[in-house]
């Protein structure tokens, strides 16, 4: 692709690609600031769960690098980034571990260490986050291609690209690499109203790759399993539940649903980053509500009467008894889930 998501730019500066504006438009934004990164992540110009979690980790680069010397200025310089960035969006566990992964490096060592080596090894820390989910990415798609036939028909929902990620992506991947390595893929994009991920992203993406697609509206998967066979859905996540229930944009429990139904398998590309054993099931992870103009409007244009109440809830959960298998960079993981994640999770 001849993109980036995002790229940490030396002196300080974040590049995200706005994903606000695409495809009509390539344009990058320069975070300089926290509070650049946090409103870059609460638009969605950054978005994708591995993303967000990577650009969450360079806005606690930026911290470190704009705050005084002292001991107390920079604890509370990053005491305080790590809050904002933190309050950014609740669904995509992604979030939560960077930065997690970022505050192991910082909060033992910053009162021993002078100030440029909390931030040297801030920035390292971020650096290899950035790399390591693009291995991941890699090692999800080389396996997940594995599981689909020559000629294959997959449906995907929502985005889950090189856009979502730091490259390649996670379900996107996989069909990507299935692609790559000679197999004919074609995919059903569905369109992922409100922000219209499918049609304005994946669609984009796939098109820059050469991988054939029809893009269809989002009620449109009962139709095409029930007159075409389509070998197997592909999706993403934001976070997994100990017992394997899974949120995901929203419309994917729909589709996990009308799956089951006709006996398609449904795959979640997961990276382990993803997974969150602490939260027990699905009932327990927090569901983003976003505003309604995301409904009531498409781009600037109102397509619902004035004063329409509006429920728009941006992720759903889709119990694990939907899920057939969950493609990790650590290979799959079938049911029973809640023993085989844990088991995973401890086997490496
Ligand atoms: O609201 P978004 O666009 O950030 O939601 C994104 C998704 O739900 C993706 O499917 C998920 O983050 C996986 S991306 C590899």
């Amino acid at each position: 692709m001849t993109f980036s998501s995002l790229e940490w730019c030396q002196p300080g500066t974040l590049r995200i690609l706005d994903q606000q504006h695409l495809p009509r438009q390539l344009e990058y934004r320069d975070c300089h600031t926290v509070a650049d990164v946090v409103e870059v992540i609460t638009t969605m110009a950054v978005r994708g769960a591995p993303a967000i979690g990577v650009a969450a980790a360079y806005g606690m680069v930026i911290a470190a690098q704009s705050a005084d010397d002292s001991t107390d200025a920079m604890r509370t310089a990053l005491e305080d980034a790590d809050a904002q960035l933190r309050a950014s969006r609740p669904t995509a566990v992604n979030l939560f571990w960077a930065l997690d992964q970022i505050r192991a490096v910082w909060s033992p060592e910053i009162a021993e260490q002078p100030a440029s080596e909390v931030r040297a090894a801030i920035e390292r820390a971020a650096a290899s986050l950035f790399e390591d989910d693009l291995k991941v990415n890699l090692a999800i798609s080389k396996a997940g291609a594995e599981l689909l036939p020559h000629d294959a028909l997959v449906f995907h929902h929502c985005n889950t690209g090189s856009l979502a990620t730091t490259g390649y992506g996670t379900a996107l991947g996989i069909i990507r690499v299935a692609h790559e390595s000679g197999k004919v893929i074609s995919v059903l994009v569905d369109e992922t109203r409100p922000r219209l991920q499918g049609a304005k992203l994946t669609a984009w993406e796939l098109q820059e790759l050469g991988i054939p697609y029809r893009l269809v509206v989002d009620g449109a998967s009962g139709h095409f399993m029930r007159t075409e066979t389509v070998h197997a859905c592909f999706v993403g996540c934001d976070r997994v539940a100990a017992n394997g229930d899974t949120a995901n944009k929203i419309g994917t429990y729909n589709l996990a649903v009308v799956a089951r139904h006709h006996g398609v398998p449904f795959y979640v590309a997961a990276p382990w980053s993803s997974i969150d054993l602490i939260t027990a099931t699905g009932d327990q992870i927090p569901i983003e509500e976003r505003s309604a103009r995301e409904v009531t409007h498409i781009e600037d244009i109102s397509v619902a009467p004035t004063g329409a109440i509006v429920a728009n809830p941006a992720f759903d959960i889709t119990p694990a008894e939907l899920i057939t298998a969950f493609v990790t960079e650590r290979g799959l993981v079938y049911p029973p889930f809640t023993e085989n994640l844990a088991n995973q999770a401890t086997a490496s």
